[in-house]
């Protein structure tokens, strides 16, 4: 059965319906197109998989689709990728009332975002996200960004979708390993704000891996949740938002090093997310018994708890690039206890070394 749920944001308010099926039930998306045309951009694995299925939803009302198809990966979240969304919606003179539609990951749904957020100021944007960290977490909530060679999702904007679509039986097609990224963001918000779902997770992490669709549907629900509540608090991260950052300052460090899609996003923020563990260890705020705890989940959800020996130097200078960083003074998202995030310029650069050292061999 489909879930709904309500990004408040004023008269920029939108659903996210949750389900198996969702993308090809006409009356959930047509309602949302202004005009009989749009524009669905994707890339070369999704669109074999889900564009025909996709277009033939939308053709149900009439409407015409103009398919983008772009190279798949994260090294393609480029300045070059991006204009080739704009060459396609230029050459068919797309106007700003054509939707644009992001078929796809992440990657998609934040190029294609941000591309939506410039074409002529603005037009409007849908989200049909189809990897399970896509879900749970970057459909949601307005971020879209390209990445620069010095930097991680350096060049966006704050855009938000008018729907997002999330359908769960796209996770059917989804590479093992691909899943295990996502799952790094679901055992994020158990960490940063909801210790009952961490509680959850460790009981059911063998059912998400399994692809067991109720869990599947509880665990998305359930993180799309937290985060509607998180955007709706603070769309533009002056505070609360920055906690779901938990291990993306040294995740970004990692995938930036290591160059763009050698570690996939989630793999980087489940190291990352180790690293501020050890770090909030080293601060006397977790126990060494708690830092075990959340390694066992992430071990579970087979994604690494160490990241890559870029040396503690090189992690440093990446760091500083982090959009966090406030008067040239590196702040971090670390842990008081499960289920309890905060903002924190505590630890010195010493500390913030050790725990580098320690966990990245
Ligand atoms: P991704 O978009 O690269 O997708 C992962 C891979 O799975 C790709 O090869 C893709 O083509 C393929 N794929 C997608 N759907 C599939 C399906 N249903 N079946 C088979 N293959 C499929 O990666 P991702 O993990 O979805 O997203 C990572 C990106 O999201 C990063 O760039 C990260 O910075 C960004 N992100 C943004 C936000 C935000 O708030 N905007 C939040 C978290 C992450
Ligand atoms: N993924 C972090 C955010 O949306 O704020």
């Amino acid at each position: 059965m489909n879930q709904t749920l309500n990004v408040a944001l004023g008269e920029r308010s939108y659903p996210i319906h949750i389900g198996c099926g969702v993308l090809t039930d006409a009356e959930l998306v047509l309602p949302h197109l202004k005009q009989k045309n749009a524009v669905v951009v994707t890339n070369m694995t999704v669109a074999p998989l889900y564009l025909d299925a996709l277009r033939s939803t939308l053709e149900k009302g009439g409407v015409s689709v103009l398919p983008v198809i772009l190279p798949d990966g994260e090294r393609y979240k480029t300045w070059e990728t991006l204009n080739l969304i704009f060459d396609a919606l230029l050459g068919a003179h797309c106007e700003r009332n054509t939707t644009l539609i992001a078929l796809g990951g992440g990657v998609i749904g934040d190029m294609g975002g941000f591309a939506a957020a410039c074409y002529q100021r603005g037009m409007p944007f849908i989200q049909v996200p189809t990897t399970l960290l896509s879900l749970v977490d970057s459909s949601v909530g307005g971020k879209t960004a390209i990445n620069h060679p010095l930097g991680k999702n350096m060049i966006g904007a704050f855009y938000q979708p008018k729907l997002v679509l999330a359908d769960l039986s796209t996770l059917d097609t989804l590479p093992d390993r691909e899943l295990q990224a996502g799952l790094a963001e679901v055992i994020k918000y158990g960490l940063i704000r909801d210790p009952d779902f961490f509680i959850w997770l460790e009981s059911n992490i063998d059912k998400l891996l399994a692809r067991d669709k109720t869990a599947l549907a509880y665990a998305v629900h359930r993180s799309c949740s937290n985060k509607a509540e998180v955007v709706a608090a603070d769309e533009r991260e002056s505070g609360e938002r920055a906690l779901l950052n938990l291990g993306h300052t040294f995740g970004h460090a990692i995938e930036t090093g290591m160059g763009y899609g050698v570690w996939l996003h989630g793999e980087a923020v489940a190291a990352g997310t180790l690293i501020a563990a050890e770090l909030s260890f080293r601060l006397g705020w977790l126990s060494a018994e708690t830092v075990q705890r959340i390694e066992k989940l992430f071990i579970q959800a087979g994604l690494p708890v160490q990241g890559p020996a870029l040396g503690a130097a090189r992690y440093l200078e990446l760091m500083s690039h982090d959009k966090k960083v406030q008067d040239g003074k590196l702040r971090l998202v670390l842990l008081k206890e499960i289920g309890k995030a905060v903002m924190s310029d505590e630890a010195g650069k010493e500390l913030i070394r050790a725990a580098i050292e320690a966990r990245c061999t």
